[in-house]
């Protein structure tokens, strides 16, 4: 779906549909009423008496079809003073539903009234930390997600079933009051598309297959996207990994027929190739059966997303290909799959890292952290980065500490670990700090080695964090982010139909445009 724009006020705007965002108990001529100009028939529509503004509601009202504004979709924020404490999910959340209805109604061409638009974050007062704009845009484009790759059209798959199982609006057109489209207006929609684009493909990636979604396409997907947005991008493969000495990265992937791939991409516009560059590391696990130390079989089919932190950081990088954001960005990828054979690593190993430090493998299962380890080592010596965030579906203990909606962030630094925090809450990626407290690390002793790869079920998430912690350098600033939890969910909601969510991406763009 095409967003476009439509200036001129009122009289102007055309659409199958306008959609109006109320508040519970607001009446359309406080909230909209240029869209009463534009729709007339409104304010004598009986239909609108009904409507009460309640949160996740939608109502369509209908005037003469030959009329420029033949229908009116109205979704509801709820309460004023309960919106303003959860605003822009809110408002996501309100426009996925809106978008979903026209998908249902198969409506062709559809508006948000943009000036009515404006008035809701009117209530929060002093400096606004968010554009409703970019919001209402990322909401709408997400609410229409779906993942159909694999559904063969017209067999009554789908959502709708049948042949035009896969309809979608065609374009959504925001409608100025102004002769032309004010700047912000535009800039704040084309972020809000560009994060969408970025949140979409990580969940295709989450989505897709495990024999489809393999190392070798994760690094097709970083060529694809570089080549698009003019991006350099490298990929090295089994020979070049054991060759450098990634003996932690190498015991994972010694179990694995597929080829694995340390894929790295990078974001340098104009003027900012001598930047020292923001990495992200991000963990790239295509299928984890646990290698040796095998999972049991239930719910094993969900370890197809255990490449979710790498498919976070290609999404980042789809959405700084379409935004303007002028600073260096590394991404750093290590995939492989995680699988039991007659070549893999057995527990009791001792593996020598790319740092030099020896592991004694006790569990094949705490796979993460070795492939991540030699990879943060890598990133540091190649491009001598300031700040370093990695991020990974690394432990279920953290899905027991947070639950399934809230990512860890550990973080040698309070300030990177606010500022995560704080992008988090506005893009709707919720982060909780866990603590890096070197006794953690008295967990991971080994009789044999430097440190074991696993210590205690106790506290597992934080030991993970402090075996990462013995491979970042002294004086950078670094982050760990367990997104065990919500990159994969249960649940649909308005915005995302379960499956992959795409978390952290939108963080991660914060991160980049406003600095860290
Ligand atoms: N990929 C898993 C962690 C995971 C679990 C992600 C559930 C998403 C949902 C990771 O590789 C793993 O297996 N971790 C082990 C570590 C343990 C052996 C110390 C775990 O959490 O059980
Ligand atoms: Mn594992
Ligand atoms: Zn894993």
């Amino acid at each position: 779906m095409d967003i476009r724009f439509q200036v001129g006020g009122p009289a102007q705007w055309r659409a199958d549909a306008v959609i109006v965002f109320l508040f519970e108990g607001e009446a359309l001529s406080d909230g909209a009423p240029e869209l009463l100009e534009a729709a007339p028939w409104l304010g004598i529509a009986p239909a609108v008496r009904d409507f009460r503004g309640r949160k996740d509601e939608v109502a369509v009202f209908h005037g003469h079809p030959d009329l420029a504004v033949p229908r009116v979709i109205a979704a509801g924020l709820g309460k004023r003073e309960a919106f303003a404490a959860t605003a822009p999910a809110g408002l996501r959340a309100a426009a996925g539903a809106a978008l979903r209805r026209c998908r249902e109604l198969k409506i062709e061409t559809v508006s948000i009234d943009a000036v009515a638009l404006a008035r809701v974050t009117a209530t929060e007062g002093g400096t606004q930390a968010w554009s409703p704009f970019e919001e209402a845009v990322c909401g709408a484009l997400l609410g229409l997600y779906r993942y159909d790759r694999f559904k063969t059209n017209g067999n009554g798959n789908g959502e709708n079933g049948g042949e035009d199982a896969r309809f979608e609006p065609r374009w959504l057109a925001l409608l100025c009051a102004e002769a032309s489209v004010p700047d912000d207006l535009h800039a704040a929609a084309r972020r809000g598309e560009a994060a969408a684009a970025g949140v979409a493909l990580a969940r295709d990636l989450v989505n897709g297959p495990p024999n489809f979604v393999t190392p070798g396409h994760l690094a097709g997907q970083a060529e694809a996207i570089a080549r698009k947005y003019g991006m350099r991008v490298r990929s090295l493969g089994r020979a070049e990994l054991v060759e450098m000495g990634m003996g932690a990265f190498a015991s994972v992937f010694r179990g694995a027929e597929e080829e694995p791939r340390l894929v790295v991409i990078e974001h340098a516009p104009k003027g900012t190739e001598d930047q020292t560059p923001l990495v992200f590391v991000g963990k790239g696990i295509t299928f984890d059966t646990g290698g040796i130390s095998l999972k049991p079989a239930a719910k094993m089919h969900e370890m197809k997303g255990d490449m979710a932190g790498a498919a976070a950081i290609l999404g980042l990088f789809e959405a700084l290909g379409r935004s303007d954001v002028p600073r260096r960005v590394v991404g750093v990828m290590p995939c492989t799959e995680n699988m039991p054979d007659g070549r893999a690593t057995r527990p009791g190993d001792i593996v020598t890292t790319l740092s030099g430090k020896t592991v004694e493998i006790i569990n094949t299962d705490a796979e993460g952290r070795l492939v991540l380890c030699d990879a943060l080592t890598w990133a540091q010596r190649e491009y001598a980065p300031e700040v370093v965030v990695d991020l990974a579906t690394l432990t279920g203990a953290c899905v027991v500490a947070l639950g399934t909606d809230v990512a860890a962030v550990f973080a040698n630094d309070d300030a990177l670990s606010g500022r995560i925090r704080a992008v988090g809450d506005v893009v709707g990626d919720r982060f909780w700090p866990l603590p890096l407290w070197d006794m953690f690390f008295e967990n991971l002793k080994s009789d044999v080695a430097d440190m074991a790869n696993v210590g205690p079920r106790e506290g597992g998430a934080v030991n993970a964090a402090l075996f990462l912690k013995q491979f970042v350098d002294k004086g950078v600033r670094w982050a760990h982010l367990d997104i065990a939890g919500p990159a994969y969910t249960a649940k649909k909601t308005s915005t995302c139909p379960g499956g992959g969510t795409g978390f952290a991406v939108r963080t991660l763009l914060e991160l980049a445009r406003g600095g860290v």
